[in-house]
């Protein structure tokens, strides 16, 4: 009888909770038809379909109305509304659609898409790329390449791990102006120069002070790159663990990156490669790698054009998250270990007669990627603790199994540092890549010793608290 009761209160409790979220999103939906009904799109609308989409299906979700703003100013009304101290309603701030967490670019109240900020140009004479978030890193290839087609921007609001970065940094480093709608909806350019907190906040702080409508990055022209995707199968004596245990520990060529991913589908182990030369042709970094018996090979030379259709992952478009693990370098034994927990993380999997379709952990052996680190940013990476991230991630079919999934890779994650962690590669207060990290991720592991400072600036730049209507990262 008692149980019975509970539930039913927990039940009223929640409607009542239902009706409080979802007055202020109709409110601002009503104000900004009336504001701008020209960008506003509602649910059964193909414009709305495309504005609440994304990467992977569980990081969408049912938003009360959508707009997709062309202009600043619209930006500016856009804010001033949701943030209206009688309406303050839920919204989510989308560029590229590939969060891999529910909320995080995604909303029950308004989605605003950035898919109308799409110019992009390049400055010669200053060696810059100005760019509109609508874009996506394939697309702006030719001035900043990115690794995997169909990314978008906020990959550099959160850091930015590109092929270039052992040689350039990442790509908060390489930011050299934003324009930036503040939170009160007024319009600025930050600059080093003009506002170096704001700077500061940017370089890792995503959607925490504001709405970026223009990017100017420093722009590193490639002539020509040698490149490409190789697949292996695990064998018993695994050659790969070795090679790349040797590259992570060894290598010293910047300009020589390689992405590696070590993933279990349908019960096999099989590991893919991707090579990167800043160069034309194969440098001796890789030939370990060439030896070994592999089961498909796509490498040529050729244009940024060829790398930017290349990847890991491909572009994802089921079920599924990922996290991030902090790890130095990669021995032979945190690679043994990395392989046995996928393994371990899968079969469970199997034997709870969960969906799970694969259990991937991407290795990225960077190199020196820290040490053009401005010293100044949001996202801690200073040069003399260069962790790479480490990239444990999940797919699976049935949507139902997505708390069970998030547990298991919350465990998969947790086992792979405690033992980098005994190996001397990893410590347990080392910060996690914000745009890798799991939700639920301590906001102290992400921003460590940054957050002080952010909290300072937040309570300057949003004193009426309106970017935590959005999800992501708070401060
Ligand atoms: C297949 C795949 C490959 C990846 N490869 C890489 C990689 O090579 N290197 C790497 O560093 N990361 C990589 N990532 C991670 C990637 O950086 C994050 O997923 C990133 O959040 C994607 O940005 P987006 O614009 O596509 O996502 P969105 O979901 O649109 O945005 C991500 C976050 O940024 C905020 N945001 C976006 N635009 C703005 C804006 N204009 N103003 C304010 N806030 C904004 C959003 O609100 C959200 O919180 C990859 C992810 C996937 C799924
Ligand atoms: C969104 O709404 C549609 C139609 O009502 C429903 O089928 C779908 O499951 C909902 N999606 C989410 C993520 O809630
Ligand atoms: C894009 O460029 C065009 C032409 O220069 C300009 O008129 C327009 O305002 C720009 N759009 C944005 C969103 O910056
Ligand atoms: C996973 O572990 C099981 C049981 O230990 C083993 O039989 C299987 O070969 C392993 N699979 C892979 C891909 O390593
Ligand atoms: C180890 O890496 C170095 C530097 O990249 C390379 O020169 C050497 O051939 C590699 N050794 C083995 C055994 O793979
Ligand atoms: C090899 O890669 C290129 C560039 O991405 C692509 O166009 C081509 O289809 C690939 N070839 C094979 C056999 O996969
Ligand atoms: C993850 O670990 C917790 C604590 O050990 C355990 O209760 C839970 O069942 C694990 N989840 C999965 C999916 O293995
Ligand atoms: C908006 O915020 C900025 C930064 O705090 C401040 O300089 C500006 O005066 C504010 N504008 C209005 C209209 O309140
Ligand atoms: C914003 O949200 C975060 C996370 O929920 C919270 O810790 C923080 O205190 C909030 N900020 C304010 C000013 O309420």
């Amino acid at each position: 009888m008692k149980s019975v009761f509970v539930v039913a209160e927990v039940l009223f409790l929640s409607a009542a909770v239902t009706v409080r979220a979802q007055k202020p999103a109709a409110t601002a939906c009503s104000l900004l038809q009336q504001a701008l009904p020209d960008i506003i799109a509602f649910p059964g609308s193909q414009a709305f379909e495309d504005a609440i989409s994304h990467a992977e299906p569980t990081s969408s979700q049912n938003s009360t109305c959508s707009v997709t703003p062309t202009t600043a100013e619209q930006v500016s009304t856009i804010l001033q509304i949701v943030g209206r101290e009688d309406v303050r309603a839920p919204f989510a701030i989308k560029a590229g659609g590939h969060a891999g967490n529910v909320g995080h670019s995604s909303t029950t109240g308004v989605q605003i898409a950035l898919s109308g900020f799409n110019n992009v140009s390049y400055d010669a004479d200053s060696q810059t790329a100005t760019f509109g978030p609508g874009l996506t890193w394939d697309e702006i290839y030719a001035h900043f390449s990115s690794r995997v087609p169909g990314v978008g921007v906020g990959l550099l609001l959160g850091g930015g791990y590109s092929w270039l970065a052992d040689q350039y940094g990442l790509g908060i480093d390489n930011i050299v102006s934003l324009d930036l709608v503040l939170p009160n909806g007024t319009f600025v350019t930050v600059t080093e120069d003009a506002y170096p907190d704001l700077m500061f906040g940017m370089r890792g702080g995503l959607n925490n002070f504001g709405i970026v409508t223009s990017f100017t990055v420093k722009a590193h022209p490639l002539s020509s790159v040698w490149g490409g995707i190789v697949h292996y199968t695990v064998e018993a004596d695994d050659r790969i663990a070795k090679a790349l245990a040797n590259f992570s520990l060894t290598n010293e060529d910047t300009k020589s990156q390689i992405a590696t991913a070590y993933t279990i589908v349908e019960g096999q182990g099989l590991w893919q490669v991707v090579f990167f030369h800043d160069g034309p042709t194969v440098p001796d970094a890789f030939l370990p790698f060439l030896d070994i018996p592999s089961t498909n090979r796509n490498l040529s030379e050729g244009g940024t054009m060829f790398m930017s259709t290349v990847s890991v992952t491909g572009d994802v478009n089921e079920a599924g998250f990922w996290d991030v693990v902090p790890i130095v370098h990669y021995t032979e034994d945190i690679i043994a270990n990395i392989k046995s927990e996928a393994n371990r993380t899968y079969t469970q999997a199997i034997a709870d007669g969960r969906s799970v379709d694969a259990v991937l952990v991407g290795i990225e052996p960077f190199h020196g990627m820290f040490s053009h680190s401005t010293g100044d940013s949001a996202y801690p990476h200073p040069a003399d603790r260069p962790v790479t991230p480490c990239n444990p991630f999940v797919t699976f079919t049935n949507t139902d199994d997505f708390e069970y999934f998030q547990g298991a890779l919350k465990n998969l994650s947790a086992s792979i540092q405690e033992f980098a962690i005994g190996a001397g590669e990893s410590r347990a207060d080392d910060i996690h890549y914000p745009n890798y990290a799991l939700a639920g991720t301590p906001i102290e592991l992400i921003y460590g010793e940054s957050l002080p400072r952010l909290r300072e600036l937040k309570a300057s730049v949003d004193p009426q608290n309106v970017m935590n209507l959005t999800g992501g990262w708070k401060i």
